[in-house]
């Protein structure tokens, strides 16, 4: 059997891996802790270990996971920023991912965000529970005739961009790579100035790197329409989320939906009710009433778990099996 220690377990993983898993060569050893410089010499004795979002493979824990021989790196996400792909290289491991495993479930989280924001219905549920009827504040408006712009129009992108359309919205958007399919849906490009300018909703459909951190800041912020509503379930990192704070105490953010935070690491799938938190941004954030946060459960549906799961077990098969890998993540790549 090869066995995999597989970082950040949470009671799901483990129920859809070991389905996976199910008459294959692979077994799996689960671990609740995050992969960190502390956690890395878990990996003794294992050739492969399987990580999560907000697991660190940073160049130095990289070092120490090749000095307890790992081989090959699993991720069970599509986003690979949290993995320092030169030291990997440097090492000799390889890495894998889940290229698609359900953008369904992330373009219409992104929706999920909208429709609460605009229509309140969070506010809607809890006031009807205490016998209040008002209607006093939950005033909304119509999607339909908005301007929605959306940053990044691939996977995730391109369906979300369907959706919006959908709703009789003009969607307009901004990628490096512009995509004929998009365009010919309806979708017109923009530089990300004219996006900033035009769109009543913004979505951050785009991965993390170094050309896209901080691409929302104060510069971006000062272009965009007064009361913007701003939806983020890429990554955290793609917000400065100090300058998103004075946006919102302005009043030019009229509106956040953010299912990612950049120090999201210490936070999130961990329940903290009972403790202190010491990260003053993100309690500030929570304090605002038109701010809407998720941890970062945007990909969480039956479907795409089954395919996570799925997928890394293929991925792993084609590493022992010395067959190319499908879904190799090099160095070199920026977005695929
Ligand atoms: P993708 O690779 O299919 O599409 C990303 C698009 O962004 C590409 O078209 C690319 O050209 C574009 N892009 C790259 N640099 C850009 C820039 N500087 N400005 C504008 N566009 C740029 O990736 P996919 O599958 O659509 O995922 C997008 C992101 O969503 C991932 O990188 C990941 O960070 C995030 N994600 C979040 C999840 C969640 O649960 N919240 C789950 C899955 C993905």
């Amino acid at each position: 059997m090869y066995k995999v220690a597989v970082y950040s377990t949470k009671p799901y993983d483990k129920n859809f891996l070991q389905k996976a898993a199910q008459g294959h060569n692979v077994e799996f050893h689960y671990f609740e802790d995050s992969l960190s410089e502390e956690t890395a010499d878990f990996a003794r004795g294992f050739e492969a270990v399987c990580i999560f979002v907000n697991d660190r493979a940073t160049r130095h824990i990289v070092e120490k996971l090749a000095a307890n021989g790992v081989r090959l790196i699993v991720l069970r996400s599509a986003g690979f920023n949290h993995v320092d792909l030169e030291a990997v290289a440097d090492h000799g491991i390889k890495v894998v991912r889940v290229p698609a495993y359900s953008p369904y479930a992330v373009a219409e989280h992104a929706l999920a965000m909208i429709m609460t924001l605009n229509r309140k219905t969070h506010r809607a549920f809890n006031r009807v529970r205490e016998n209040n009827f008002s209607l006093n504040g939950l005033i909304g408006f119509d999607l339909h005739g908005k301007t929605v712009g959306v940053i990044g129009t691939g996977k995730i992108g391109s369906i979300f961009c369907k959706i919006m359309l959908g709703l009789g919205c003009n969607v307009i958007g901004n990628d490096p790579y512009p995509d004929e399919e998009v365009r010919k849906m309806g979708v017109t490009y923009h530089s990300l100035e004219e996006l900033f300018r035009q769109s009543d909703i913004i979505s951050l459909q785009c991965p993390l790197t170094p050309q896209t951190h901080h691409l929302i800041n104060k510069d971006a912020i000062h272009l965009m329409k007064e009361g913007v509503m701003l939806i983020n379930t890429s990554r955290g990192g793609l917000i400065d989320t100090k300058a998103l704070i004075t946006g919102l105490k302005s009043g030019k953010i009229g509106y956040l939906g953010m299912d990612v935070y950049e120090q999201e690491e210490n936070l999130f799938f961990k329940d903290l009710s009972d403790q202190i938190i010491h990260d003053d941004l993100i309690m500030r954030l929570i304090t605002f009433p038109n701010v809407l946060i998720t941890s970062h459960q945007a990909f969480f549906t039956e479907n795409a778990m089954k395919n996570i799961a799925e997928t890394t077990v293929s991925n792993i098969n084609q590493f022992l099996e010395a067959k190319a890998l499908d879904n190799e993540v090099k160095s070199e790549k920026v977005h695929a």
